[in-house]
């Protein structure tokens, strides 16, 4: 079992949530080396080493992983399929902790639903993982639950709010309570997985940086600006049956659709609180949901 982490591997860290993590992983003292496309224009932080691997060889991923301790992957969406080849490098190379580019909804709840198929991606490379881990104990695994990317969402307008004409499209009663988690609040979340690896293997971990409703944002907002928002009101279901049509299509946009239906709708029952949250498990500090609408409001 792994006794302690200090060599990490970051895949995917000039992305949005893969920049944070390498920052947060700098930062708390892990020797970062970064894995980049051969043909990425991508410009990384001094202090981590870059290498420029070919993500189809598992031979040359796997020289490129000696001598490390742990590989977190935030690659891209569409390169999700790509992991299987860094799994079986990362098993060649005697890496002890791989962290599957999760960072969403929780994928092992989803089952086959409608969201589930368009997430089968993400969820074979866990299956695999978490199989390779049963045959060689000591190569360990989480994935990681964040809910929306709050900070993100906010700064490209795919949480709804936008501050330049001050209005929100609303869904369903604007009630119901949405896991978000901030960039480096995530990065957080890795850096306090990796540095207590025995607490925290084979696991998958949500988290949160708070759960607001879109109507308890709305009011923050309002109150800051001083302002009454122009609000839309809009029904999940009617975002489910886009969705279900263009899923149909062979469309995968479906999934933004499908998304609102599974975090806004009216008692969807996704918030991570309690028990259902590992943020006090990782020692984890809530970020305030104050503090970055003002950010937002503020840049
Ligand atoms: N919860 C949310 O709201 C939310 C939102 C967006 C994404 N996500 C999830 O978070 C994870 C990371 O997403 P992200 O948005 O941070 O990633 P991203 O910015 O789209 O991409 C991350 C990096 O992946 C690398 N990459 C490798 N192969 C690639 C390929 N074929 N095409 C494009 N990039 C490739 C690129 O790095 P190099 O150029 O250095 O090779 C890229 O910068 C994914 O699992 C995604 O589904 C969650």
């Amino acid at each position: 079992m792994t006794n302690s982490i200090k060599n990490v591997v970051v895949v995917g860290a000039s992305g949005n949530v893969g920049k944070e993590v390498a920052r947060e992983l700098i930062k708390a003292g892990f020797n970062v080396t970064i894995f980049t496309r051969q043909d990425s224009t991508a410009t990384f932080p001094e202090n981590a080493t870059v290498k420029k691997v070919d993500y189809q060889s598992v031979e040359s991923l796997a020289s490129s992983l000696e001598g490390q301790d742990a590989l977190v992957s935030t690659i891209a969406t569409v390169a999700v399929g790509s992991q299987k080849a860094l799994v079986d490098a990362a098993i060649a190379a005697k890496v002890k902790r791989f962290i599957s580019s999760e960072f969403g909804i929780n994928t092992r709840t989803v089952g086959d639903s409608a969201i589930g198929k368009i997430l089968q991606g993400k969820i074979k490379v866990l299956d695999y993982i978490i199989e390779k881990s049963e045959e060689n104990p000591w190569f360990t695994w989480n994935g990681v639950s964040s809910g929306l990317f709050f900070d993100w969402g906010l700064r490209v307008g795919s949480l709804g709010f936008n501050k330049d004409t001050k209005s929100a499209v609303i869904y369903d009663s604007g009630n119901e309570p949405v896991q978000g988690s901030n960039l480096a609040f995530i990065g957080r979340a890795v850096v306090a997985i990796l540095s207590q690896p025995q607490k925290t293997a084979n696991q998958y971990l949500s988290i949160a940086s708070f759960n607001p409703s879109q109507n308890q944002i709305l009011e923050i907002l309002e109150n800051e600006t001083g302002e009454k928002w122009k609000i839309e009101h809009a029904s999940t279901a009617e975002q489910e049956k886009i969705g279900l049509e263009k899923l149909g299509k062979g469309d995968f946009s479906a999934f933004s659709n499908l998304l609102r239906k599974h975090v806004y709708a009216d008692g969807a029952n996704n918030a991570v609180k309690g028990e259902n949250s590992a943020n006090g498990f990782l020692g984890l500090q809530d970020d305030d949901l104050a503090t970055t609408l003002n950010e937002w409001l503020r840049t």
